[in-house]
This record gives C-alpha cells, sequence and structure tokens, in this order.
C-alpha cells in the first residue's frame, strides 16, 4: 500500500467533502450532546498534520473550530462543562506540525487537548482498558477514524467501543486500497480478519463482478458494524476515475445523530444518492437533479407513513424519531413534504386532522414539531 510522501499534502476535492460532513455535523452533534451532558469527547485517531499544502484547515482544526465558532459556544464554554479532543496520529513530523497549528488556537479553558503521537490502536485501547478496569463509562463521544488504508482500526476495537453507550463512529473504509491491495495478496488477508472482525469478507475472493464484489465487501462491513448494535450509514466517495475510492461509514445509535449525519451527507451530495464524485464540480450542484431527487423520496416516504400509521394520531416528534431518523436516506423535509402530499394531493385526502397543543391556529401546508397527526382509516 503507498502511503502519501511528506508531512502535508495537497487537499483533494473529496477529502474537501469529508470535511464539509464533519464540519456540519460537528455543528449539530456538539450542541445536542452538550445540552444533555457536561463531558463529551471528540476523537480523531488517524489525526494528520491539522493542515494541508494550501494551509487548508485538517481535521483536528475543523472539529476545534466548529466548537469555537459555534452559535451555541455560551453552552460550549459555561461552567462545568468539558469538551475533550483526543487527537491520536503516528507520524512524528505531522504529530509536530499538527501541534503547532493547535497552539495558533485561542482556546478556552475548558476545551481540554490531548495530542498523542502514536498508534490509534495503541492509545484507544489503554484509554478503553483505564475505563474498563474502573468500571466507569466513556463520556458520549464521536470517534473520527480516517486512515490511508484498511489496517489500524481492528473490528475488536471498535466492538469495545461500541459498549460504551452513546459513543459514535465516522469511519473512512478505504475500499479501493483493500481491494487492490489486500484482497489479492494471500500475506494480508489477517489484516482483513482484523477490519472485519472474522472472515465475513472471504467470499468476495470468489465474487468475478466488480460491482456486486464492492457491495458485498461494503454490506459486509456495515453488517458488521450493525451487529454492535449500532445503525450505520454509508457514504460512497468516487474519484477522477469514477471508481469508488472510500466510503464513510457513520454508525450511531442515537435519532438525532442519525438525522443530523444524513443532513450532512445530503449538503455533500448534490443529486442526494449519498454519493460524492471528484468529476462533480461542486460549485454546480445539479439543482435539478436535486429536486427529482426530493420529490421521488417524499412519495415514498409518504407511502410508507401511510401503510404503518393510517387510523392514527400520532405526534409529529414520533414520526422524526421512528419512522425519519431511521429512513437510510429521509431527513425532516422529506417528512414535510411528504405530510402535505398525504394531506393535499390524495382525494380523500390521507391525513384527517393536524392539532396543535393549547389550541393555536394551524397554517395551511404547516407541521410545526409540536404538532399531532392523524392519519386517515
Ligand atoms: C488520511 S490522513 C488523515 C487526515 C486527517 N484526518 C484530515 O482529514 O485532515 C491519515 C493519517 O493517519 C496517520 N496514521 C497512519 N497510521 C496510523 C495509525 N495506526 N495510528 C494513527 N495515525 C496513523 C497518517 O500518518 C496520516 O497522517
Amino acid at each position: 500500500m503507498i502511503e502519501k510522501i511528506g508531512t502535508i499534502w495537497p487537499l483533494e476535492l473529496h477529502t474537501r467533502a469529508k470535511h464539509e460532513i464533519l464540519r456540519y455535523y460537528l455543528g449539530a452533534w456538539f450542541p445536542i450532546l452538550s445540552t444533555i451532558h457536561r463531558r463529551i469527547l471528540y476523537v480523531d485517531g488517524f489525526a494528520g498534520p491539522g493542515e494541508y499544502s494550501k494551509r487548508e484547515d485538517g481535521s483536528p482544526i475543523i472539529a476545534l473550530k466548529v466548537a469555537l465558532d459555534h452559535k451555541f459556544k455560551n453552552k460550549l464554554t459555561r461552567p462545568g462543562m468539558n469538551l475533550v479532543f483526543l487527537f491520536i496520529e503516528k507520524d512524528e513530523a505531522r504529530c509536530e506540525n499538527l501541534k503547532q497549528k493547535i497552539a495558533e488556537l485561542q482556546l478556552p479553558n475548558n476545551f481540554r487537548i490531548e495530542t498523542q503521537c502514536a498508534r490509534f490502536d495503541e492509545v484507544f485501547d489503554s484509554v478503553l482498558s483505564k475505563i474498563e478496569e474502573q468500571d466507569k463509562q466513556l463520556a458520549p463521544s464521536f470517534v473520527f477514524i480516517d486512515p490511508f488504508g484498511p489496517t489500524g482500526f481492528p473490528m475488536r476495537l471498535i466492538s469495545r467501543l461500541a459498549q460504551q453507550p452513546r459513543s459514535e463512529v465516522l469511519i473512512t473504509f478505504n475500499y479501493q486500497s483493500l481491494n487492490e491491495w489486500f484482497l489479492q495478496d494471500p500475506r494480508k488477508h489477517k489484516h482483513l480478519d482484523e477490519l472485519y472482525g472474522g472472515d465475513i469478507w472471504r467470499p468476495a475472493q470468489k465474487i468475478i463482478d466488480p460491482t456486486r464484489k464492492e457491495n458485498y465487501l461494503m454490506e459486509a462491513y456495515q453488517k458488521a458494524l450493525e451487529d454492535l448494535g449500532w445503525k450505520g450509514r454509508p457514504f460512497r466517495m468516487v474519484n477522477k476515475q469514477n471508481q469508488t475510492q472510500y466510503y464513510l461509514f457513520f454508525a450511531t445509535t442515537h435519532w438525532e445523530g442519525m438525522l443530523a449525519m444524513k443532513g450532512a451527507m445530503w449538503r455533500a451530495s448534490p443529486t442526494g444518492d449519498f454519493e460524492y464524485s471528484d468529476l462533480t464540480n461542486p460549485q454546480q450542484p445539479r439543482l435539478f437533479d436535486k429536486e427529482l431527487y426530493d420529490e421521488a423520496f417524499s412519495k415514498e416516504l409518504a407511502s410508507l407513513l401511510y401503510q404503518s400509521r393510517h387510523g392514527q394520531g400520532i405526534p409529529k416528534q414520533t414520526l422524526i424519531r421512528n419512522d425519519v431518523a431511521w429512513h437510510s436516506i429521509c431527513i425532516k423535509r422529506h417528512l414535510t413534504r411528504a405530510l402535505q402530499i398525504l394531506e393535499y394531493e390524495f382525494v380523500p385526502s390521507r391525513i384527517t386532522k393536524v392539532e396543535l397543543p393549547n389550541g393555536r391556529k394551524r397554517y395551511k401546508g404547516k407541521y410545526p414539531d409540536d404538532c399531532t397527526i392523524t392519519f386517515a382509516p
């Protein structure tokens, strides 16, 4: 496997898209968690040097700046609140560069930053062992695992993280390197056993069709994550040769986390297909396509809602948590449109009542978050 050369390297378009997803997600994650918890943990396990060759920010600096600039900054810096950032980077020179970049920032006292020049699996293993020995729980945590290749984050470690309540991961799953360098070479197969936590990947060796093989390996990894109790969502990154370079896998147990991540993925994916291509000019999102996709997903959601909810009166919050958050693609705006379709585009209407608390007036086509919706029988 070829690692990129040098301490710093140029920012590629798909990395920019990955950073957009991270930035948008953390903009939601920090305030959601800091509302309920007084200590939260952000881990960047393959942190990099903190910058790219034209001085663009690397992922650790992006995370710190989101927390610093965030409109909920008062919440994040309130007395008693602790934001712990653990950055791990194996390469000495990159790690030193990262430390310098962090030192350039003015950070509040309650941001606790630890930068370790070591391997992710060693450091995180020891963090989890300490917690387990003391019979304690890890603070609610988001762990970003962003390696160049498919090694260094074995499933046995991920599975220990999954046992911690309110933990979630975003993993760069390097399909291209896995397929080109690991699958073909029997000496490297032990790394795949570690990656998947078993030999579930092995049948892929016999699949000739490249798309089927890719889908098999991607779905097997998603299944391995979901067997740990998480719900997983992949986002595909395609390179200039129109081949999959990697998947970003998000896994969580929390509906709000899943909604926020799908929102981030919708933003990064111009056509709403949860895929970003270096061939797509990000300056010119294909809005027309996006609208078509939006409408198609809203119609699908409308039909699912009616099938499962007909004859019932349901608070909108319940629909968001149970029907939208875990839907593979839809986000809140699709729910609004789906409800409009059911209410106005069927004769007779498939929504018979929309009620607001305390007799508040309802405006046509609007579904405030605290409303209750009654579906026709
Ligand atoms: C893709 S880069 C990270 C980029 C960074 N997350 C960003 O978005 O700006 C992967 C980094 O992981 C480091 N690395 C490789 N193996 C590692 C390991 N086992 N533990 C920690 N860091 C590792 C590499 O030196 C490299 O800097």
